[in-house]
């Protein structure tokens, strides 16, 4: 039986079959996401590779066009990252973004320079040529995105300049008759106007690629690629209310129906109302067999008189893999472990080595090894957005779909100091409200993570004639796209006043509430 690990990127996705494919060389992460992104907003299915990639390989996965992204290197350093030269050999057309560009331009004998200063934001291009595939039509001059040091001086050999800026002579090049593009600026971000344009005229013109790639599509590949892995055996998926184990499990619930069961284990430490939610969409509405496993006591008893952080987050695992162990013994014969791995934890384990950023993993959940199961991971190649359509689509509720990340360990990372039941109850009741606050706000959407957090201190306070020795709770809420980094959210006074009183009126032992206005970095979104 095959055993937990991430396969390499070079091996086909669980999606590629049946779906033109657009593979996207990885040269930076942060760039190339965005691009995958951009290309299946184009409804056009894509993958990221490494740079590494060998002709070969490319040839096997027999992709309908490629996409050599940008990233923070210069062609001319000695270590500098290039193509395997037969790519070029295999006709298929290639687009090249900023680095990739010059890449293209370096490899197949045109020039690069290093500019006498770079060109970063906003620029002008002029468009020129009218026989341009990929900017035909667009006015001139446009606003594009720029962020490089180095320029292309000449094009390789039979390729036409097709826009300029001031600052680059070769702001994109075009060799329609051997499908090669090259673009200095950067599409795939928001503030090139024409960039959703130029990236789709590559797909449908340059690659003729059929955008086929669509929500149902997707539901339907997945449907059938899970049906045909599971066969006629049993799986089990252990749901932890967020939305990723959840759509995961609404997909293999409609592959394989009743021979699926999941797994709910009540740490003690999840937030309020969440068991009963679970429940109610699964068991109620969906007809899925559901195994709930109170362990909370069990967690208490553990986490007793320990109070640093990676001790606790040790104890936490060491329980869920214990209640897990448990709840599966009820489970007679699965073999199949659904797990809801998306697409970037796939590029972000280590399959593509040229990303400048490393986001390290910590989910509560990562099984032990000796438990031998055939992962089943049908959202594998799925963008978070994607999944949260997807969700939708499988008639999984808003709350659930549009849900904030929430840590593994729980509760248990927001309170400092000893995890006690009395101090979970207080940080419960006191989230509850903060997030009650921010929906009746409209706030929950836009705000990535919303919460409170119980420090381990005392303050003096008044209350009634009374002077208290209570608990401060502090609010924590900010804006990101990916938690790598996060800004404090500016949330409104009237909203941090009315989650204020309500906290102190309302939880017992609470007298202060304060506001973290610290971004990430220098501060994790975390307390622990
Ligand atoms: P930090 O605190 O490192 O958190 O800025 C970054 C993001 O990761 C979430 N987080 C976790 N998610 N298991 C998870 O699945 C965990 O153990 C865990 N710890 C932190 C955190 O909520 C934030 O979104």
């Amino acid at each position: 039986m095959r055993q937990w690990q991430v396969s390499p990127l070079t091996a086909e996705g669980p999606h590629s079959r049946g779906f033109d494919t657009v593979l996207v060389v990885d040269f930076g992460a942060q760039y190339s996401q965005l691009i995958a992104r951009r290309v299946r907003e184009c409804q056009v299915y894509s993958e990221i590779v490494p740079a590494s990639i060998t002709a070969a390989e490319v040839a096997a996965r027999q992709p309908c066009g490629l996409i050599l992204s940008g990233g923070p290197a210069s062609v001319h350093v000695d270590a500098a990252i290039s193509l395997d030269p037969e790519i070029y050999e295999l006709g298929v057309p290639m687009l090249g973004i900023c680095y990739g560009a010059q890449l293209i331009a370096e490899q197949l004998g045109g020039s690069v320079a290093r500019n006498e200063r770079g060109e970063y934001g906003r620029a002008e291009l002029t468009v020129h040529g009218e026989r341009s595939q990929l900017l035909a039509g667009l006015s001139s001059p446009l606003p594009v995105w720029m962020s490089h040091f180095d320029a292309i001086v000449s094009p390789p050999p039979g390729a036409e300049v097709t826009a300029t800026t001031a600052a680059s002579p070769v702001a994109a090049f075009e060799d329609v008759e051997r499908g090669l593009y090259g673009v200095q600026f950067h599409p795939e971000v928001e503030h090139t106007a024409c960039g959703r344009r130029v990236l789709g005229r590559f797909l449908l013109k340059g690659c003729n690629a059929a955008p086929s790639w669509s929500m149902g599509s997707i539901i339907d590949a997945a449907v059938e690629s899970v049906a045909s892995q599971i066969g006629d055996g049993r799986a089990i998926c252990g749901l932890s209310g967020g939305v990723d184990s959840a759509v995961a499990a609404a997909v293999v619930h409609r592959a394989v129906g009743s021979r699926l069961t999941c797994v709910l284990v009540d740490t003690g430490l999840l937030r309020s109302g969440e068991v009963d939610e679970v429940q109610q969409v699964f068991e109620e509405h969906f007809g899925v067999e559901l195994v709930c496993v109170d362990a909370s006591a069990e967690f208490f008893e553990a986490l007793a008189g320990i109070t640093e952080p990676e001790s606790k987050r040790r104890v936490v695992g060491e329980q869920f893999i214990q209640a897990f162990e448990r709840a599966r013994s009820q489970i007679v014969d699965a073999e199949f472990l659904v797990q809801g791995t998306l697409y970037p934890d796939v590029i972000e384990s280590g399959a593509t080595t040229h990303s400048s950023t490393i986001k390290s993993h910590h989910n509560v959940g990562g099984l032990p090894e000796d438990l031998r199961f055939e992962l089943v991971e049908p959202l594998r190649s799925l963008f978070k957005d994607e999944v949260r359509a997807l969700g939708t689509e499988l008639g999984l509720p808003p709350e659930i779909v549009h849900r904030q990340p929430f840590p593994g360990p729980g509760l248990a990372v927001r309170i400092i100091g000893e995890v006690t039941p009395e101090a979970t109850a207080i940080l419960r009741h006191a989230d509850a409200i903060v997030r009650a606050e921010l929906r009746s706000a409209g706030l929950e959407r836009e705000i990535w993570q919303s919460f409170a957090v119980l420090p381990d201190i005392r303050t003096v306070g008044v209350m009634g004639d009374e002077r208290t020795y209570g608990r401060p709770v502090v609010i924590r809420a900010v804006t990101s796209s990916d938690a790598m980094t996060a800004d404090w959210a500016r949330l409104p006074h009237d909203v941090l006043e009315a989650i204020s009183s309500r906290v102190i009126a309302e939880v017992d032992g609470v007298n202060r509430v304060a506001y973290d206005i610290t971004s990430k970095p220098p501060a994790t979104i975390e307390w622990e």
